[in-house]
């Protein structure tokens, strides 16, 4: 068993706040997961009141996060996986589905919520042939991540990765820069590396989408959904690889897993999904 490579943090628990809601939080309470607090319960039932079907959304989202390590792990040859914006820890977190398709899969793990920190542990359980580590940064300065000694001493760079961007670039309005922010990091990786980025839209109900930006800037958290068109211009550096940027749950559906998939509604869930790679 790899050893976790996050020491504990004095003072971790003062720099939660639980007064305020966090995305992480939110999202969790959304997939059903316990690390969430009343501030970040009451967003998520905000958002819920504006899109009562938030929930399936959610986990459409995750289904897909899964999928495409699949697709990557087992198609395409990848064993490197830099995950931003990981999430508090749920059910297929992406060394487990990478290292199920390739027990020496490497991934690290980037998330700026303290309390994903708290729980980075139970990213650490990596195979024995894998690795697997936690990085607490921020993604508004890619570098501070490329930089860390962390990813040195994980992934090798000269050789393709994955850089999983899935749904956490809503965060970021165009005056954060996110194809400056996605471009800094697609410099950094090889050819024939992949990004993947998953995106909430508007596209399917504008005014229930609007009544979401704005309950959560009212909590604080930036949210800027993006169009198609939007969401293809992140992949910019890369070719999308079949099918494209589509809504999320029609992106590569498990047909074998879920033999429904066909029928699925294309608009059941509000993100658009794709995987682009690096030529
Ligand atoms: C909606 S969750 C998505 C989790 C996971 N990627 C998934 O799709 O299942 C968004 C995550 O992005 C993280 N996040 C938000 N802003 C971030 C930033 N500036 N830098 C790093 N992580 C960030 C949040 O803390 C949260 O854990």
């Amino acid at each position: 068993m790899a050893q976790p490579q996050v020491d504990p943090t004095p003072g971790l628990s003062a720099r939660i706040d639980t007064s305020v809601a966090h995305e992480a939080r939110v999202y969790d309470y959304w997939l059903g997961g316990k690390d969430n607090y009343p501030a970040d319960r009451a967003l998520g039932d905000a958002i819920a009141g504006h899109i009562p079907a938030i929930r399936t959304m959610a986990q459409a989202n995750r289904a897909f996060l899964g999928r495409s390590v699949r697709y990557l792990a087992r198609e395409a040859g990848i064993t490197q996986f830099l995950d931003i914006g990981t999430g508090i820890p749920t059910a297929g977190n992406t060394h487990e589905v990478a290292q199920r398709a390739e027990p020496s899969a490497r991934v690290v793990y980037v998330d700026n919520d303290p309390i994903v920190l708290a729980h980075a542990r139970a990213l650490m359980s990596s195979s024995p042939q894998g690795r697997t580590t936690f990085i607490h940064a921020d993604l508004h300065d890619p570098r501070s991540i490329l930089d860390d000694p962390s990813i040195a001493a994980t992934l090798d760079l000269e050789r393709p990765v994955a850089i999983m961007l899935v749904a956490v670039l809503m965060y970021f309005d165009d005056e954060n820069d996110p194809h400056g922010i996605v471009r800094t990091l697609l410099d950094a990786a090889p050819s024939g590396s992949y990004l993947v980025i998953t995106h909430p839209t508007a596209d399917f109900d504008e005014r229930a989408m609007a009544r979401v930006t704005h309950s959560a800037e009212a909590a604080g958290i930036t949210f800027h959904p993006r169009s198609r068109a939007g969401t293809e211009s992140l992949f910019a550096g890369t070719e999308l690889i079949d099918p494209g940027v589509v809504p999320v749950v029609t992106w590569r559906p498990d047909l074998a897993e879920h033999p429904s998939a066909e029928a699925v509604d294309p608009e059941s869930a509000w993100y658009w999904a794709g995987v682009g790679r690096k030529p």
